[in-house]
C-alpha cells in the first residue's frame, strides 16, 4: 500500500460518480482505472481502492488521487503490481460517497494457452435505441471489450428517435465545442447498460469518424456539418480531448492523440488497434456512396488510409508477433463491397484506399503471416468473409487465395442500410440487397452478410481455432430485449477461410 501526498488539495465532499467507472489498457501486471467526479468546482482528492474480492477485504492498493478541473474532473490512474490472469475489483470513494464497484481481469501470462474471449462492438447511436446487447456483454465471461468506433454520434442522424439527445448549443444533439463533446459523453454514460459494461470488463476503444464528425479525413472536415461554428482542426482537438477524458486509456507520451497500439493475451492472441481517420488522405470521388469511382483514383498510390508511420509500425508488429491469432481491430471494411462486381460502393472504406490495402495484404502474404483476422465496425451491417490481397474474390473462389479473414460486427443501435436509406428511396440499392444479404453474387468473398439486425460479436481465440459469434437483441426499442446468437463461425488455424458452424 502507498499513500501519495497532494499538497494542499482538499478531499472531495458532496460529490457523485454519475458516469460510473471503467478500466482499460490491461497487461499481466497493470491496468488503467477511470472515473469522473461530479459536483466539483476546483481540484479535489478522492480515494481509489483495488482489491481481490468484491467485498474489499483483500485490498492490494489504496491511494489518494486528484480530480482536476483541467481534465474535466476525470480521474485516470495506472495501477501496477498485479498478478497475471486474475480478477480484480476497484472503487473510488469520499467519506460520504462510493462509486460503483468495477472489475477487470489482468491479462493471462505470456506462456498461457488459455482461450481468450473478446467482446466487440461499434456504432451505438443513443437516439437509435437502448443497449440490451451491452447487458449480455456485461454478464459474459470476457478478457476485454473492444469498441471499434462511433462510441458517440456528434449529431442527430435518426429521425425515429427512440431516445432524444438534446446536447449541443442549439439543443439538437449537434456538438462542436469541448464543453459540448463532454456533455455528449455524459449523456451516453447516463445509460445503465453502458455503465455496467464499462464496470464489468476492461474496455479498449478506438475512434472512428463520429467521435469528431461524419466522414472526416486527416485534417479535413467531413463537409456535412450545416453550421460549422469552429474551425475543423480545433473541433477535431475537442473531440479527441473529450474522447481521452472519458476513456480508460492514458495518453501516449510521445504522441498526445495516438490510439494505435497492441495488446497481448498469452500465447493465443495479439490485438492490434488501428486509427483509420487521423492520418488518412481525403476520400476519392468526393466520397460519393453508390457512384462510380475510377480505379486510378481509388488506387492512387499517393493516397493513404493508415499514414506512413502507422503502416510501417503495423507491418513490423504483425511480422514480429508470435501470437497464434493476430486480430486487427479496425474501423472500416477491408473486404470490398461491390455493386456490380468489381465496382465498390463506398470510397470511405479500404476500397477507396487500394494502394494501402495492397501494401498491407501482400505483406501478410509474402511474409507468410498466418492467422490474421480483421474485426471491423463502421458500416452497421454484419459481414464475415475471406480477405484476398485485392479485397475481393472471383466467382466460385476463382480469384487470388485469401490471406486473412474479416468479421464485421454490425451496429449496437445505429441505423443500417435498410433503415436509413430505404429501398424505395434508392431503387438501385434494392437489387444490391437480397433477402437481407448484400448482393452475394457480386461479392463472392462474403460467407455471410446481414443488413437487418443489430448487435455485436464475441471472439474466442484458442490454440487451434478462432470462434466468432454474432449476437443480436430482439429489439433495441427496449432495454430488456432478449439477446440470441445470429450466426457462429470458425476459422481453423493455418487456413484463412471463414466456416459457418
Ligand atoms: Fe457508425
Amino acid at each position: 500500500m502507498r499513500r501519495l501526498k497532494h499538497g494542499g488539495v482538499e478531499r472531495a465532499r458532496d460529490v457523485t460518480f454519475k458516469q460510473g467507472v471503467a478500466s482499460g489498457d490491461p497487461t499481466a501486471h497493470r491496468a488503467t482505472l477511470w472515473t469522473r467526479v461530479d459536483g466539483l468546482e476546483r481540484d479535489a482528492r478522492v480515494t481509489l481502492e483495488v482489491a481481490r474480492d468484491r467485498g474489499f477485504d483483500r485490498v492490494v492498493e489504496r491511494r489518494e488521487v486528484v480530480a482536476r478541473k483541467r481534465d474535466n474532473y476525470a480521474v485516470k490512474e495506472r495501477v501496477s503490481g498485479l498478478d497475471p490472469g486474475e480478477q480484480y475489483y476497484y472503487r473510488f470513494f469520499t467519506r460520504k460517497r462510493d462509486s460503483d464497484v468495477g472489475r477487470f481481469r489482468s491479462t493471462v501470462p505470456m506462456d498461457s494457452n488459455q482461450p481468450v474471449r473478446v467482446g466487440v462492438f461499434s456504432c451505438q447511436d443513443y437516439e437509435s435505441g437502448f443497449y440490451p446487447g451491452h447487458r449480455a456483454l456485461a454478464n459474459d465471461d470476457l478478457d476485454v471489450v473492444v469498441c471499434l468506433g462511433d462510441y458517440i454520434y456528434e449529431r442527430s442522424f435518426d429521425e425515429s428517435k427512440v431516445r432524444v439527445d438534446k446536447t449541443g448549443r442549439n439543443g439538437d444533439g449537434e456538438v462542436q465545442s469541448l464543453a459540448e463533446y463532454r456533455d455528449k459523453y455524459a449523456l451516453y454514460h447516463g445509460d445503465r447498460e453502458l455503465r455496467d459494461l464499462r464496470a464489468n470488463h476492461a474496455l479498449m476503444a478506438i475512434w472512428d469518424d463520429h467521435e469528431v464528425e461524419d466522414n472526416w479525413a486527416g485534417d479535413r472536415a467531413g463537409d456535412k456539418t450545416i453550421d460549422p461554428r469552429i474551425a475543423f482542426l480545433k473541433r477535431r482537438r475537442n473531440g479527441f480531448r473529450a474522447f481521452f477524458e472519458h476513456m480508460p486509456r492514458m495518453r501516449n507520451p510521445r504522441e498526445r492523440f495516438r490510439i494505435y497500439d497492441t495488446l497481448r493475451f498469452g500465447r493465443n492472441l495479439e490485438l492490434f488497434l488501428l486509427d483509420e481517420r487521423q492520418y488518412r488522405s481525403d476520400q476519392p470521388c468526393d466520397d460519393q456512396v453508390l457512384a462510380p469511382c475510377p480505379e486510378n483514383e481509388r488506387n492512387d498510390p499517393s493516397r493513404t488510409l493508415l499514414g506512413k508511420q502507422q503502416m510501417s509500425w503495423l507491418k513490423r508488429t504483425l511480422r514480429e508477433s508470435d501470437a497464434v491469432w493476430k486480430a486487427v481491430a479496425n474501423q472500416v471494411m477491408i473486404m470490398s463491397v461491390d455493386f456490380p462486381a468489381g465496382s465498390p460502393i463506398n470510397p470511405d472504406q479500404w476500397d477507396g484506399y487500394g494502394a494501402d490495402r495492397t501494401e498491407l495484404l501482400t505483406h501478410i502474404r509474402d511474409q507468410r503471416i498466418s492467422d490474421v483476422a480483421f474485426l471491423t465496425g463502421d458500416i452497421h451491417t454484419f459481414f464475415a468473409g475471406d480477405v484476398t490481397p485485392t479485397g475481393r474474390q472471383g466467382p466460385a473462389q476463382t480469384g487470388p487465395p485469401p490471406v486473412a479473414t474479416e468479421f464485421v460486427c454490425g451496429s449496437v443501435t445505429s441505423q443500417g442500410l435498410l433503415d436509413s436509406v430505404g429501398l424505395s428511396v434508392q431503387p438501385d440499392l434494392g437489387s444490391l440487397i437480397v433477402d437481407g444479404a448484400v448482393a452475394p453474387g457480386d461479392n463472392p468473398h462474403f460467407r455471410y452478410s446481414n443488413v437487418k439486425d443489430k448487435g455485436y460479436a464475441v471472439v474466442e481465440a484458442s490454440r487451434d481455432e478462432l470462434k466468432v459469434s454474432f449476437r443480436t437483441p430482439a429489439s433495441v426499442k427496449s432495454r430488456n430485449s432478449p439477446v440470441r446468437t445470429l450466426k457462429d463461425f470458425t476459422v481453423t488455424r493455418g487456413i484463412p477461410r471463414v466456416e459457418i458452424t
